[in-house]
C-alpha cells in the first residue's frame, strides 16, 4: 500500500510532519539509493528501502505498545486540556496512528496495550472473544464475607466474574467483558467502594516489569500470544 513520505516518517516517530518535512527538503532521505526531496511522494514502506543520513529505517505495518498508565492520564489519542496517554510514549514509540485497546479511568493505572492494528483491537475488545482482564483493588471497607459467591453469580447485571480476596480490603478481580467503570461499579454494588485499581494483566500481558509511565514495544512471544487469543493470522 503506497503512503506520503512524511506522514511515513511521521509514523515512524521521526518527528512531527512538519519536522520530517524539513529533513526531507534538506536532502537527507533516500528512497531505494535517491535522494527524494518531495515531501508528498508516494511510496510502499515494504518494497523500498528508506535511508536517514544514510542508516536504513526499518518499517513495520504494524506496531504495539505496552503502557503501563499511572492514574491521572487520560486514556485518548488527543486532549486540549489533559494529559493522555499517547502523550506519555517516547518519540522513539510514538506513531500518530496507535490507539488504545479499550479504556482505563483517569484515576486506575496500569497495563494498556496501544496498536495500530485495527482487527486486532476489534477483537481484543468484541465480547465475543472474552479476552481476561485481571484487576487488583483496594476498597474503603472490608469486603462481605459472600463478596466471592455474589461476583460468581453475577452482580449488579454484569457477567459472572472471579474474585480472588487477599485481605479484608483488597482483592483481585478477573473479568471477560469490558463495561464502562465495570469493577468500580461492581464493588460499589457490593458497598465497598474502590480507592485504589490496577489492572495487572490482560489476556497473555503482564504488566511485571514496567513502571508507571514506561512503556514498550511489544515482545514477539506476547504478540504470537495476543493474535492466538482472537484466532488471527500474524
Ligand atoms: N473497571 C473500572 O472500573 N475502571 C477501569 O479503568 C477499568 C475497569
Amino acid at each position: 500500500m503506497e503512503e506520503r513520505l512524511d506522514r511515513l516518517l511521521a509514523h515512524l516517530g521521526l518527528g512531527t510532519r512538519k519536522e520530517v518535512g524539513k529533513l526531507i527538503r534538506a536532502g537527507a532521505v533516500r528512497v531505494d539509493g535517491a535522494v527524494v526531496r518531495d515531501r508528498g511522494f508516494k511510496l510502499d514502506p515494504e518494497a523500498v528501502l528508506i535511508e536517514l543520513n544514510g542508516e536504513p529505517l526499518r518499517y513495520a505495518r504494524y506496531f504495539h505498545v505496552l503502557l503501563h498508565k499511572p492514574a491521572g492520564v487520560l486514556t485518548a489519542t488527543r486532549s486540549e486540556s489533559e494529559t493522555t496517554v499517547l502523550d506519555l510514549l517516547p518519540n522513539a514509540l510514538w506513531r500518530d496512528d496507535l490507539k488504545p485497546v479499550g479504556r482505563l479511568d483517569r484515576d486506575t493505572e496500569g497495563l494498556l496495550l496501544l496498536t495500530n492494528h485495527g482487527e486486532l483491537l476489534h477483537r481484543l475488545t468484541h465480547p465475543r472473544w472474552k479476552v481476561a482482564k485481571v484487576y487488583l483493588a483496594e476498597l474503603e471497607v472490608p469486603l462481605p464475607p459472600d463478596a466471592r459467591e455474589r461476583f460468581a453469580a453475577g452482580i449488579a447485571s454484569f457477567a459472572p466474574a472471579e474474585l480472588e480476596v487477599l485481605a479484608p480490603q483488597r482483592a483481585r478481580v478477573t473479568l471477560r467483558e469490558g463495561k464502562h467503570r465495570q469493577v468500580r461499579r461492581m464493588f460499589a454494588a457490593l458497598g465497598a467502594p474502590v480507592v485504589y485499581l490496577r489492572r495487572e494483566r490482560f489476556g497473555p500481558l503482564a504488566l511485571e516489569g514496567l513502571a508507571p509511565g514506561e512503556a514498550r514495544p511489544l515482545l514477539k512471544g506476547e504478540l504470537a500470544a495476543l493474535y492466538e487469543a482472537v484466532k488471527l493470522e500474524p
